[in-house]
């Protein structure tokens, strides 16, 4: 058979945070088939990248007060600990904003565009007048149309559920600034996915066998539907942004560059094609050889891009099609949906740091991976049972009850076996073998219940030659020997199946038996008699639920990977002790009176009760933001105990309270803080 060549890659992930669970599980599945190819002896190209581009990552370098570029960096830089951590073997990580993308995607731009499948056309968008950018959809905020709920984003209301035009919005406003977004006309450029030709190859390449598991072909049926009055069907892709952003610029548009998702999976291709400079492999030959098989992982909120506008891009651009788009579910953790807003979920790094094996995660996804697009959930006793019954007592006990006797009793050789014994592992070769076509499959789950099916027929024959007894009786050396033997035999063959979900665990298996790394041909053979295994370890340990306790433990505040957004725009102080606060004496004031300062437009002088027999005279810059009649009759707060200050107009005897931005030309607005109704004068603020 010859050897296939396989271009596998997983979704890029957004470089604006770290992983969360649902990367890594998506990482596990992908990377359990490569490590399963790569047994059977395929040539396989494993890539991934940071997808760097995109108005969010711009808008959040520049909230950190860094270039998007740095932003990026560190994101990437945090990457590697997740990866070797669960063994997730990547021949290439790389990024979208990388020479080799930029390459690419205008030169596939450009041959789309030869080929007549590029239009333009002028749209009107929420353009934010005080930022100078036009607002993608998540930046616009208002009233709901449907339900009134307020500060909804242009897309669909949290609180009703309705989606809607961004234009829809009542009193839009923007999320950036604040200010009352205006409708702006602009000319954006399209990929024409509606012309007969695109829709005719989308129509053939979506249903050709492999391409697709069924039930995302039936999903996709829905999007080439037509209804009668001729509305539906695939529209035109919008594949351009304005100026400022975060992107790759459109050849021969000035200002233009590419929307972030027409570059990103074109990011495959650049990492690939770094790989390949890497280890000195001919990119462009390995990608017009037509035994090349490309297969991309996914999850199914990113199939359409994939499904369609990928295949046609590559299609319509002269290039070979994806083999096949493999999608899975959502990860849920106890039910619910992760968020990274609200931190909650399963923390992929805190899980490692906790010393928790990465082969039980892999173990537990695994098992509930069957290849088809359905969500998966983490259940945290759920994992605790499966890992201790299935890979401890079940699958590491065969080991660990039998190898110390040959150890012990016959300095580690394996002896000859019985016709009993010979027909336990043939069965188990027989019953293992055809897990071969589940990995291929991605029925994981199917492969893993079949391999711990067989693993109760090795308990059971173990605990029905009770070799613990045997090796009581004077005259069953013989018997003992088989009877260890084959166990240590079919504890070899059960390893070999779960090689490419358990690669740390393999790792100890091959060294305990002494054998070079696995292969899956390795299940059509035993060791046989004479071969010598080495001094039995622990394998594995028990989850323990303390661990598990502390993995779901509330975390601390999260720090984040990237400087985050700078409160109020500026850091917060150094940590004061209790009794540095006591220092300052915080009272509330009445304001009896309040006039404008002649000669100063940023003053105001404040007459303040302060509870003491007489009145204080404070002068406040707050003239920018309040006229003397606001204030007058208000109850605010005052520190009581600041040295008097001698100034141009007067005496300050002390100083009001008042909040704003720490950058007031960008964010103007001085706001006096308030007393609630009952406080006295006088009282101290503590
Ligand atoms: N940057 C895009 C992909 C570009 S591919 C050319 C993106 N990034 S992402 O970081 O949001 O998601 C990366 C992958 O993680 C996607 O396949 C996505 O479906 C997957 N997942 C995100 N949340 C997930 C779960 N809760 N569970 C499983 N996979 C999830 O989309
Ligand atoms: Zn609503």
């Amino acid at each position: 058979m010859t050897q296939r060549r396989l271009f596998v890659t997983t979704a890029l992930p957004y470089a604006n945070g770290n992983f969360h669970i649902g990367h890594i599980m998506e990482y596990i599945q992908a990377d359990i088939w490569v490590r399963y190819q790569r047994m059977k002896g395929e040539e396989v190209h494993f890539v991934c990248a940071d997808d760097a581009h995109g108005a969010p990552i711009m808008i959040a370098a520049e909230k950190a007060g860094i270039t998007p570029q740095a932003f990026v960096a560190n994101i990437a830089a945090g990457r590697k600990p997740y990866l070797d951590g669960f063994n997730i073997a990547f021949d290439n990580w790389h990024s979208t904003d990388v020479p080799e993308n930029h390459a690419l995607a205008q030169d596939i731009y450009r041959s789309l565009r030869d080929a007549g499948l590029i239009a333009t056309k002028t749209i009107e968008q929420f353009f934010d007048p005080e930022k100078n950018m036009f607002l993608p959809d998540r930046f616009i905020k208002g009233e709901c149309p449907k339900c009134g709920a307020k500060d909804q984003y242009g897309d669909s209301c949290e609180s009703c559920g309705a989606v809607y035009a961004p234009t829809e919005l009542k009193n839009p406003y923007s999320a950036l600034s604040g200010a009352t977004p205006v409708m702006k006309t602009s000319e954006h450029y399209f990929f024409k996915l509606s012309d007969p030709r695109c829709v005719a190859f989308l129509e053939a390449w979506t249903h050709t066998e492999g391409h697709l598991q069924p039930e995302v072909l039936n999903k996709i049926k829905e999007w080439f539907s037509t209804s009668a009055d001729g509305s539906g069907g695939l529209s035109d892709w919008d594949i351009s942004r304005d100026a400022p952003y975060f992107g790759i610029e459109i050849p021969d548009a000035p200002g233009k560059y590419f929307y972030v998702w027409l570059d990103a999976p074109i990011g495959y291709l650049a990492s690939l094609k770094n790989h390949f400079s890497k280890i000195g492999g001919d990119f462009d030959a390995f990608m017009a050889d037509p035994a090349t098989e490309q297969h991309h992982f996914i999850g199914k909120d990113i199939t359409y891009f994939h499904t369609l506008f990928w295949p046609a891009m590559l299609h319509f651009s002269g290039r070979k099609t994806p083999n096949a788009v493999h999608v899975h579910g959502f990860l849920t953790v106890s039910g619910e949906k992760m968020s990274k807003s609200r931190g909650t979920g399963l923390d992929p790094l805190k899980y490692l740091n906790l010393g928790m094996n990465p082969d039980w995660l892999r173990y537990y996804i695994a098992a509930k991976l069957n290849g088809r697009n359905e969500d998966v959930d983490f259940n945290a006793e759920d994992f605790m049972a499966r890992v201790n019954s299935d890979l401890v007592g079940k699958f590491v006990n065969i080991a660990s009850r039998t190898a110390g006797f040959l150890n012990k009793r016959f300095a580690g050789q394996l002896g000859a076996i019985g016709a009993d014994d010979k027909a336990l592992l043939d069965g188990l070769q027989a019953a293992l073998l055809p897990i071969s076509a589940m990995y291929e499959s991605l029925d994981y789950a199917r492969a893993l219940r079949e391999i711990m099916a067989q693993t109760d027929r090795v308990n059971e024959y173990v605990a029905h030659h009770k070799p613990w007894e045997l090796a009581k009786q004077p005259d069953a050396e013989a018997r003992l020997q088989a009877v260890c033997t084959t166990s240590i035999e079919a504890f070899r063959l059960l390893s070999i199946a779960l090689k490419p979900v358990m690669p740390a665990l393999t790792i100890g298996v091959e060294s305990f038996l002494q054998v070079t790394p696995f292969k899956f041909s390795d299940l059509a053979t035993t060791l046989g008699a004479g071969h010598t295994i080495g001094a039995y370890q622990h394998l594995m340990q028990r989850v323990e639920a303390t661990q598990l306790d502390a993995l779901f433990e509330a975390a601390a505040p999260a720090v984040d990977a990237v400087p985050a957004a700078l409160p109020g725009g500026e850091a917060l102080a150094a940590p004061i002790t209790i009794d540095d606060f006591a220092k300052v004496d915080l009272r509330i004031a009445h304001i009896v009176n309040c006039e404008p300062v002649e000669g100063s437009s940023k003053l105001l002088r404040l007459t303040l009760d302060v509870g003491e027999a007489t009145t204080r005279n404070v002068f406040s810059g707050i003239a920018s933001a309040y006229q003397p009649a606001d204030l007058v009759g208000k109850y605010t707060l005052m520190v009581a105990n600041l040295a008097p200050r001698k100034m141009k107009f007067g005496v300050s005897e002390g100083m009001v309270l008042a909040a704003s931005h720490a950058d007031e030309k960008a964010t103007p607005g001085i706001y006096i803080l308030q007393a609630w109704p009952g406080a006295q004068p006088g009282m101290r603020v503590r």
